[in-house]
């Protein structure tokens, strides 16, 4: 509970204005980074989802984008012991510290971490799955990570995505449709934290990628017990050609 108002205190005073993405992201995150993974436990729904759904042979090499304390991998089971090699990137080093301090005890030897901008890190060889959790949406040049991303894979090798956002108000063919209230309040909601919901991730994720798996949902917010937040998981493969 003392974690809980640590990491309420910091949403309450936002993301930091001033300085450079890597300033406000350690400004932000700094102080909480002890105390993340049991709040976002709550928050950032559809994460252990994502990665059940994640097609991965083994001896695959994998990245999360934006990977933060790394808690995501524990999702993957055993079948991250079958990974050739997994990376956590992130600009943050305070929440890379947790990550690292997780491999570590876990005695994960096939995983590292790199504090890289995800708009422009790449492998030393193309990987075979990328994965974002809830980063999209913190990454203000969003399609620069999402194109970087996407030249990081071997053709046929796919791209994950769960995060926040809101649909237009005429989505495509088969997508959900939110109210004008979620389409207003979401964005400007999450906008003090840095966080900007979007209706144009999924529509452009949709174009590139070849469609393996969606589910459009929506989540509980702690301590907001009336509203329900839409997220997405969206899998895709990237054309063999
Ligand atoms: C909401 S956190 C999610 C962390 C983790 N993926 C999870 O599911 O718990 C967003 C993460 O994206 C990282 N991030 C934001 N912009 C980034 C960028 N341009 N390059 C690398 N990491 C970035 C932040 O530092 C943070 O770790």
């Amino acid at each position: 509970m003392a974690g809980d108002f640590s990491v309420l205190w910091r949403l309450v005073r936002g993301m930091p204005s001033a300085g450079s993405h890597q300033d406000r992201l350690e400004g932000f995150y700094g102080g909480q980074a002890k105390d993340y993974d049991q709040f976002r436990e709550r928050l950032l729904q559809g994460r252990g989802d994502l990665l059940t759904n994640l097609p991965l042979a083994p001896g695959a090499r994998i990245a999360e984008f934006g990977g933060g304390t790394g808690r995501n991998l524990e999702f993957l089971g055993d079948r991250l012991k079958d990974c050739a090699e997994a990376t956590v990137v992130d600009l943050c080093r305070p929440l890379l510290a947790q990550a690292y301090q997780r491999i570590s005890e876990r005695g994960w030897t096939n995983v590292r971490t790199v504090n890289a901008d995800v708009c422009t890190w790449r492998p030393d060889q193309p990987l075979d799955a990328i994965y974002f959790s809830y980063c999209l949406t913190m990454v203000p040049d969003w399609w620069r990570a999402a194109e970087n991303a996407i030249a990081c894979l071997k053709p046929g090798g796919v791209l994950g995505v769960v995060d926040f956002y809101v649909s237009r108000k005429e989505p495509g063919d088969g997508l959900v449709r939110h109210g004008g209230f979620a389409r207003h309040f979401w964005p400007l909601w999450f906008a003090h934290d840095g966080v900007r919901p979007s209706q144009d991730h999924l529509p452009w994720l949709l174009s590139r990628l070849e469609r393996l798996h969606l589910a459009e949902c929506k989540a509980k917010v702690p301590y907001l017990p009336v509203l329900r937040v839409p997220y997405y998981r969206f899998i895709g493969r990237k054309p063999a050609g």
